[in-house]
């Protein structure tokens, strides 16, 4: 079964209410191509990841799910798409999801304009939002402004610096993946008017689920291969992303000096060595557990919650997480 079904969601009424993020702009003219590339792209599917966490957190308040929280649902995925268009741009990736990546089709100078326009616009409208009673509405602002576009430099700084420590990499990552998914699960909340008890726990709650997430994904650069990825195996090791099974794998002096000999200039058989050397360590095995431990995290933060009925929601969202293909 797929999410939003396990959800009890329907992705119609999220997907028209992307549309209309675009489609109600009167500046932009419904047949331009910004307006068509924007269209092509929220009808090209997804799985909506992001939306269907707001809508979750809107089932812990004391009124039912509206029109704000479908909005909010809607803002969260356009924050999410316009950051990996220019995430593509970034790691040179031409492909998503095996399909051509946007700055593929229109170029990369019109993407990069399609991914900033998708970011100011729901800036824009996520300030129309937020009558005084509703400040809540500024933390999604804030992640799309500054969160994302942090988290993604700092990944920037960190390329082939084989000194990061895992803070910094955990940091990293909390900023570039995480944050948005608690803000999620929060804003979602505070639409229904929860408490803001409960809106924190559905906080820390998405963090965890993010923290997780993030890992998982970096170990698949180790553990898929490039049909499934849609992108070679070991782009995350050629591009100097110094991920978890990478740091745990420089704590091993037998490992060591090879991965750090690895730069951008280093060939494919250079890459594929290193990768089977990270491979057969204890490194992959050590990340898996780390990402296991946010998921115990976010086990207990539902047992906290159990008293409310749509608990069982978050369980879900946990069983996605825990066996999830991206
Ligand atoms: C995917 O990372 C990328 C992100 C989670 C965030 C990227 C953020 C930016 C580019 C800055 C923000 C920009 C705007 C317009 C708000 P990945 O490369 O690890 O994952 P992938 O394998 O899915 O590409
Ligand atoms: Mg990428």
């Amino acid at each position: 079964m797929k999410l939003h079904e396990a959800l009890n969601i329907d992705l119609d009424d999220i997907n028209r209410e992307i549309e209309n993020l675009v489609l109600r702009d009167r500046d932009v003219p419904r047949q331009s191509p910004l307006a068509q590339s924007i269209l092509e792209l929220a009808r090209s599917g997804g799985k909506r990841l992001r939306p269907l966490m707001v809508i979750v957190g809107g089932r812990f308040g004391r009124r039912p799910e509206n029109k704000r929280t479908l909005q909010l649902a809607a803002a969260a995925e356009f924050i999410h798409v316009a950051s990996l268009i220019h995430d593509d741009i970034i790691d040179g990736a031409e492909l998503r999801r095996g399909e051509p990546a946007v700055h593929t089709k229109t170029g990369v100078l019109s993407a990069v304009h399609i991914g900033n326009y998708m970011s100011a616009r729901v800036i824009e409208l996520l300030s129309k939002y937020s009558a005084d009673k509703d400040r809540y509405v500024h933390d999604l602002s804030s992640v799309a402004t500054a969160q994302l576009a942090l988290g993604e430099y700092q990944q920037m700084e960190h390329a082939f610096d084989y000194d990061m420590s895992i803070d910094d990499y955990l940091e990293k990552s909390r900023n570039k993946t995480a944050v948005l998914m608690a803000t999620c699960l929060r804003v979602g909340a505070l639409s229904t008017e929860s408490s803001e008890q409960v809106a924190d726990a559905l906080y820390t709650f998405g963090e965890v689920l993010g923290m997780s997430f993030q890992i998982q994904d970096d170990l698949l650069d180790f553990t898929q291969s490039a049909d499934v990825l849609g992108k070679p195996a070991g782009s995350d090791l050629r591009h100097g992303q110094v991920t978890l099974p990478v740091l745990f794998a420089l704590q091993n002096p037998a490992l060591a000096p090879a991965i750090r000999k690895i730069g951008p200039h280093s060939g494919d058989e250079e890459i594929a060595r290193v990768l089977k050397l990270i491979t057969s360590s204890d490194a992959l095995a050590r990340a898996e557990a780390v990402s296991q431990d946010y998921l115990n995290q976010a086990s207990e933060i539902i047992h906290r919650l159990s008293a409310h009925p749509a608990h069982a929601d978050l369980q879900t969202l946990l069983r996605f997480f825990a066996g999830r293909d991206r």
